[in-house]
Formats: C-alpha cells, structure tokens, sequence
C-alpha cells in the first residue's frame, strides 16, 4: 500500500478555536453548545462541531459565559469542570472567577444528550441519564462508555455467569441467522465484563449504555433465580448442541451446519456416515476434531511460533514473528495459534510464504494447508476478511517422546504474511477480541468518518490512508485513550 503522507493541520495551540461572532446564533434559541475536547481528541472534536453546526447549533468556547450545555465524553462532571475552569483561565489570562463559572443553568452533559441531539435533528430535553456523573457522591457510579473500544475489558472479571448467559442467547440468535439480535446480546454481555464489581442489582443497569429490555429481563432473572429459564432451554435444545458441534468443526460455518441439521444429522459418527460432500477443509476438520477441540495452551503456541520463526529465518532472516489473537489478550489457552510474518524491509516478505509452506510440508509438520495469495487493492470484495498472504493450516506439533513425523498432536495454525507498512494494523486487527475490533471498526465509522480494516485507516473525504507505525499511533488517530491488548477482551 503506497502510503499518502498527511498533511497535519495547524491549530492554535491553545486548542481548537471558535470565533463566536462568525458562528451565528443557530437555529435553537436559548442553546449555546461547548464540547469539551479533553477525552475527544482533536479529529473527532472537529468531527462533532461540524456535524453540530450543520444541524443548526450554536457553539461556542469555552471562554463563552453564554454557554447552555457543556457536552463531555468518559468525563464526570467535575472534571468538566476543571476543564472548563482551566480554559477559562488561559483563555482570560486570569484566574477563573465566579463570574466565569458556568451557572446552575448550564448543564453538564455526557456526548449521547448531542448524540442522540443530532439524530432527532433538535436539542433534546435533558434527562438524568444524559447527564455527567458527579463523582465526589456516595455511590460513584462508574461511567461506562458506549464502545467496547473505549473501555478497558480484563479477561478476568466478575460477573461471568451473566455474561456466559447473554453470550448463550447471542450464539444462539447468530445459528439463527439473525445477526442484529445477536449483537445486541454480544453488546450487553460486553459492557458487562468491563465492570469492575460484581453486578449487585437490576437497578445498576440504569448507568450502562446497550442493555435492552430483553437483556434486562434475563439480567434479571439471573440475579435473582441464579439462572435463566430461557438461557437453559436454549442450552438443552437439540438445535443449540447440535450447532455448537457441527460449527466448532474447522471448515463449518452456520449455514453448512443448519443445512445439516435440516437433512436430520446430529453426532459427528451421522457427518462420517452419511458422507455429505465435504470439502477438502472440513474432511480435515473432521479427520482431526477430536485434537482441534483439545485446546491449544500458551507453551504449544510458543512453541509452533518458534518452529514457524526458525523455519522463516532459513528463507528469509530478519522474518520477525507475533503471536497475535487471544494469546496477545493474555489467554492461557486457544482454539488455534495465530501468527503475524513481516519483515523490516518492505517487499522482501513476498518472497517468504511459498517456500516456508513447502519446507513445513518436507518435514511432515503440515496434516493440511491452504495458502492465498495478497489480494489487497485488487478486485473489490464484500467480505470482512482481510486480503494479507495467508496460510490457513492444521500443523502437527510433535510431543515429547513422540516418534517420527506425523505423530505429533494437530494443531490449528494461521500464518498471515503482513508488509511493514501495515503491519500497526494488522497486528491491531488480529490481537482482538473479535467484538473489540468490530467495536473500533464502527467507532472509526460512526464517530470519526474514517475506515478501519487490518491494512490501514482511510479517510475518504481527503481520500488517503492515515499512516502508523504503531497500535498506540492509531488509537490516537481516532481519538481513543490506548487500550493495552490484555484489555480488549470485550
Ligand atoms: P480468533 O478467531 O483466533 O480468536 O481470531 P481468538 O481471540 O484468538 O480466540 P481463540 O482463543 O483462538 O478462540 C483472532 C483475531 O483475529 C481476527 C479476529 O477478528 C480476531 O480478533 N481475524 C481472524 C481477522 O482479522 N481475520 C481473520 O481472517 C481471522
Ligand atoms: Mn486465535
């Protein structure tokens, strides 16, 4: 990917600057916005004025003693504050005086009041939940951001058996085909994780973005029965366990496994017999499912990336080698190892792939294989996958004390060949978690403008690539806090 270099825009450097007489009394009298930037970011600030002020509303700085609504994001109302106070200050030149201080009629208010503001087209009445947390209170509540890539998820966390619930639902809507409804349960489950207590009651919900009322209700009735009537039901249900095995075979996905189901096969003994026309994929899936389901430990995958390094280096020395997927979050164990090839000098990773295939192959490491080449900036294509290099494989791991080739344990491996430019990216796309990076994707889209995939960040207005050497670069590129890979379990 030739990267466009950008060009990085001036501003002052007491921040972003509006000129109040130019910008007019907007179409909402009596509502004068300021969008606090700490917590935003420059690019989504500007984003965000500009949508504002295309919708009719008056903004000002925040020097402005005609301010109405104080709009912040990941912000309590104190901290607002203290913003506002400080711009005051430099923007004065003086201390902050009473006279400054907004008044009891501004009202401090979290990004969703504008949010929500500029979808139904006008400012909307203000409720609670729209306002900022005060945190000096009693009972802090924490302020849990709408995106699951703005906050921190830690594998661990203590409300599992809510969440193991949601996730149920979410599984089962997804066998079902309906996607929208599986989200909104993978959503709900993942604001959940991101909580540092265990969930005490139903009324805690109040202060959390995306649990609907379906969610509530099972919330609900775990909390208080210690089980869900309906979450168990699906979890007996033929259907359920019958697609949980056939899609938890490699090559399986949900189409093939209802089509299965459908024709009356339930055990993977009916799969063998009735001999549906597999593919070359999931024969393999088959041939080896009883290994693939065994999961793979942190010290296997170590230990396949070093073999794979080892190997690399013959062909190509310098090959650099991550161990990206669950593994980067911190997980000890997984269904497959996930490994990132690049090399510091653009180009020379093209000549990797091909032979470190045929040299897995010569030592009887690889039980199945199938490569792809680059595809990225070709034919255009409507699926999520990206278009790297890639060997999608089943590997054979020999034990200790094993015999010769071939009698080892299969093991599910992706080897995915990244150029540097791009590396930041992919790295970032294939750390995950799977809804953390679809999280990014639409916070990207909805909140910046901008495309996020694993070869790069385009903006189509100026119609360029946003270049970064690193995780940290991009994250700033969208205005996020950086979220450290063992936290992105959302
Ligand atoms: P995995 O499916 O391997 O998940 O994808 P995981 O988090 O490592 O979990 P386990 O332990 O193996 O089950 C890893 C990441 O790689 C991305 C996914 O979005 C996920 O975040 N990925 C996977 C891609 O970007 N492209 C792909 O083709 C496959
Ligand atoms: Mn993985």
């Amino acid at each position: 990917m030739a990267l466009v270099p950008v060009k990085r825009r001036r501003r002052a450097a007491a921040g972003p600057v509006l000129p109040e007489a130019a910008a007019g009394p907007g179409r909402f009298p009596g509502v004068v916005l300021c969008l606090v930037e700490r917590g935003l970011g420059a690019r989504r600030w500007a984003l965000l004025a500009e949508r504002a002020r295309a919708a009719g509303f008056c903004l000002h700085s925040a020097g402005s003693a005609a301010v109405t609504h104080v709009v912040a994001e990941q912000c309590s109302a104190e901290e607002a504050l203290a913003w506002l106070a400080r711009r005051r200050g430099s923007a004065t030149g003086s201390v902050p005086s009473a006279q400054t201080e907004p008044g009891t009629s501004t009202a401090l208010l979290d990004l969703s009041w504008l949010l929500e503001s500029l979808d139904a087209g006008r400012p909307l009445d203000v409720e609670p939940r729209h306002r900022l947390p005060v945190t000096s209170s009693e009972t802090p509540s924490p302020a849990v951001p709408a995106y699951g890539c703005q906050r921190r998820t830690p594998l661990v966390h203590p409300n599992g058996v809510l969440t193991d619930a949601l996730e149920t639902l979410a599984q089962d809507a997804a066998f079902g085909g309906d996607e929208r409804r599986s989200l909104a349960f993978t959503r709900a489950a993942s604001v959940l994780k991101a909580l540092p207590q265990r969930l005490g009651s139903i009324r805690e919900l109040a202060a959390l973005p995306g649990i609907g009322e379906h969610c509530r209700k099972v919330i609900q009735e775990v909390l208080e029965d210690g089980s869900s009537a309906e979450v168990e039901a699906v979890r007996r249900s033929e259907w359920y366990r019958t697609m949980q095995l056939f899609t938890g075979i490699f090559g399986v996905g949900t189409q093939t496994a209802t089509c299965w189901y459908r024709e009356g096969l339930r055990t993977l003994a009916d799969l063998r017999a009735a001999g549906p026309r597999l593919s070359r994929q999931q024969q393999a899936g088959l041939r080896y499912w009883e290994d693939l389901a065994t999961p793979v430990t942190l010290a296997e995958a170590e230990a396949i990336g070093e073999l794979v390094r080892a190997e690399a280096w013959r062909i190509l020395p310098g090959t650099t080698m991550t161990l990206v997927g669950g593994f980067r979050r911190g997980k000890p164990t997984g269904h497959d190892v996930d490994l990132l090839l690049s090399h510091p000098e653009e180009g020379k990773e093209r000549a990797l792939l091909g032979p470190l295939v045929t040299r897995l192959e010569q030592q009887g490491l690889l039980l199945y294989q199938q490569s792809q080449p680059n595809t990225f900036g070709l034919e255009p294509s409507s699926s999520t996958m990206d278009r790297f290099e890639h060997c999608f494989a089943i590997m054979c791991l020999a034990l200790p004390g094993a015999g010769g080739p071939g009698t080892g344990r299969a093991v599910r491996v992706d080897l995915v060949v990244v150029p540097r430019g791009q590396f930041a990216f992919a790295l970032l796309g294939w750390t995950g978690s799977r809804h953390f990076e679809r999280e990014l994707r639409r916070f990207a889209g909805r909140q910046c403008g901008l495309a996020l995939s694993n070869h790069g960040l385009y903006d189509p207005q100026r119609e360029m690539f946003l270049p970064a050497t690193s995780e940290e670069e991009i994250f700033q590129l969208l205005g996020l806090d950086y979220v450290p890979p063992a936290e992105r379990n959302a």
